[in-house]
């Protein structure tokens, strides 16, 4: 799609300043974007290939209650939040953009191999129950009832029944579309430099040279952050890369007296202390992921990354080395140190934070979008976001400011 506007605002004409600049078009910046511009704001996306960050790689598994952390209950919460709006967000997205996102309420089946992943996943499944959860323990049998591809030795597991899926491409594809069509301009160039004046973040100077300035810079950049020159440190989110390599196969029907899908839902597992997840979409695709890997901003492809994955899916599903391979591809989650995202005003009046979503970028979107909207029109992030300023890494500071 062309840029609505390819040169940009300039900064000698107020009319076309906006009210909101996003550095970073993925699905959180578009999310950010298009949220505001709902709420009458003039917003504009700065990324060179909107719609194509981390979510090309991701799987889409909307699991907060199956990828519960001991620790990490406040995540859980926002997750919760999250997924529980993502039916009305799926079919308002669609609706804004003429195009389906593939979301998909296929719940999410987690299994054990061995003695002691089982032991694993009935402290997880513990540990889900005191916190009121939903989640069902199956022993071997009933699992395969569900999946009849998985394999004998399958020892027990735990169904979260509102744990779902979406397709994080056709996500980015749809929050694009619907940006353009809800007024967002998108201008297609990098960040080179963050503009400040008297202590204020007043926009950015893209890498073709345009200037934009706006009262409001979102860091919406996943990964690269942290790097935006210009930042001063007080103010740089701290995220850095780590690393996830997928892979895609192309699932057929096992034909039989009762044709078969290869899998019906998620499918998670801890192997052998490894954790290996499968999503299989309606569309016959089937996505494995993934490794988790301190690696830089390395997206290379490796022989070893997708041994591991495969080595670790056969032993869950024997059938998976017969599927054609389609795709491989590495991508960056933009880690933080607690795992949790960066939500809501930095130590620079001016700079909001929408970034550091690490496993979580693509349940977290329509939370994301919805309380970042809310602070750029209200100043207030609602409760449920508010654990997650950047203000915790930096207790020291005085309270943040717009
Ligand atoms: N959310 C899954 C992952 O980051 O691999």
């Amino acid at each position: 799609m062309a840029s609505t506007d390819a040169h940009g605002p300039k900064a000698a004409d107020p009319v076309l300043v906006p009210d909101v600049l996003v550095v970073g078009g993925g699905i959180i910046g578009l999310a950010v974007a298009w949220r505001a511009a709902q709420r009458g704001l003039r917003v504009t996306v700065l990324d060179p290939d909107p719609g194509r960050g981390a979510n090309h790689v991701a799987a889409g598994m909307l699991a907060p209650v199956t990828e519960l952390q001991y620790g990490e209950e406040p995540l859980l919460r926002l997750g919760i939040a999250s997924n529980e709006r993502y039916a009305d967000f799926a079919a308002e997205l669609t609706e804004a953009s003429g195009q389906d996102v593939g979301y998909r309420r296929c719940g999410t089946l987690a299994v054990a191999l061995d003695a002691d992943d089982r032991a694993e996943l009935r402290e997880v499944h513990a540990f889900q129950r005191r916190l009121g959860l939903q989640t069902e323990w199956l022993n071997g049998r009933e699992c395969r009832r569900l999946e009849p591809m998985l394999a004998p030795d399958v020892r027990g597991g735990t169904l979260v029944g509102g744990d779902h899926q979406v397709d994080p491409r056709r996500l980015g594809t749809a929050l694009v579309e619907a940006c353009r069509r809800s007024g967002v301009t998108l201008h297609r160039s990098r960040a080179a430099r963050l503009l400040t004046e008297n202590g204020r973040a007043v926009g950015v100077r893209a890498e073709d040279g345009v200037t934009l300035r706006a009262g409001a810079t979102v860091v919406a950049a996943g990964s690269w952050s942290g790097d935006l020159p210009g930042l001063p440190p007080e103010a740089r989110p701290p995220v850095r890369p780590v690393k996830g390599q997928v892979l895609r196969l192309r699932m057929e029907t096992v034909q039989g007296p009762l044709p078969t899908p290869f899998l019906s839902r998620n499918l998670r597992a801890v192997v052998r202390g490894c954790h290996i997840y499968l999503v299989p979409r309606e569309n016959g695709e089937l996505v494995v992921g993934a490794t988790m890997e301190e690696q830089g901003f390395d997206t290379t492809v490796t022989a070893g990354g997708l041994y591991e994955l495969l080595r670790d899916a056969r032993e869950l599903l024997p059938g998976i080395t017969e599927l054609p391979l389609i795709e491989t591809n590495a991508g960056l989650r933009p880690g933080t140190p607690d795992n949790a995202p960066l939500l809501g005003p930095t130590a620079l009046p001016g700079l909001v934070a929408a970034t550091g979503h690490h496993r979580n970028g693509v349940l977290l979107t329509p939370v994301t979008g919805d309380a970042i909207a809310a602070f750029l029109t209200t100043g207030q992030l609602p409760p449920e976001a508010a654990p997650f300023t950047p203000a915790r890494f930096a207790p020291q500071l005085p309270e943040f400011t717009r």
